[in-house]
């Protein structure tokens, strides 16, 4: 996580792209975002603006049915606020994979 944080601090924008998982972003991605808190712990507990850099943000989805995509696009763009993404982008997706290629 080290040189990831190093790495969110410095880029200029953030994409997040996942398959949809039981209605959300997939474990793994989760895993990784979990360790984001730290950014939530600086500036809520300590006090401290841990990235000065401002971004934009987008999200890409995919998922094999025809749900939703409001749960994974409200994950998304928590774990973007928390990497100090405000110009967030509507979601892009695609639905349906299980019987048309997501492209
Ligand atoms: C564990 C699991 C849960 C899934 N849950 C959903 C779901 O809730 N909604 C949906 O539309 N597709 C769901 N899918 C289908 C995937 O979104 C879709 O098949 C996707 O293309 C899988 O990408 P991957 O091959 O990179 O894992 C699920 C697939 C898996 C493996």
């Amino acid at each position: 996580m080290q040189e990831l944080y190093a790495y969110i601090k410095d880029c200029d924008n953030v994409l997040i792209a996942s398959p949809i998982y039981f209605s959300e972003l997939t474990g793994k991605l989760l895993d990784l975002g979990s360790r984001l808190q730290t950014y939530f712990c600086a500036k809520y507990f300590r006090k401290e603006e841990p990235i000065i850099k401002s971004k934009k943000g987008a999200v890409i989805l995919v998922g094999g049915g025809d749900g939703n995509i409001n749960n994974p696009y409200d994950t998304a763009r928590i774990l973007l606020r928390h990497m100090n993404c405000h110009n967030i982008h509507e979601a892009v997706f695609s639905h349906n994979t299980n019987i048309s290629p997501a492209i």
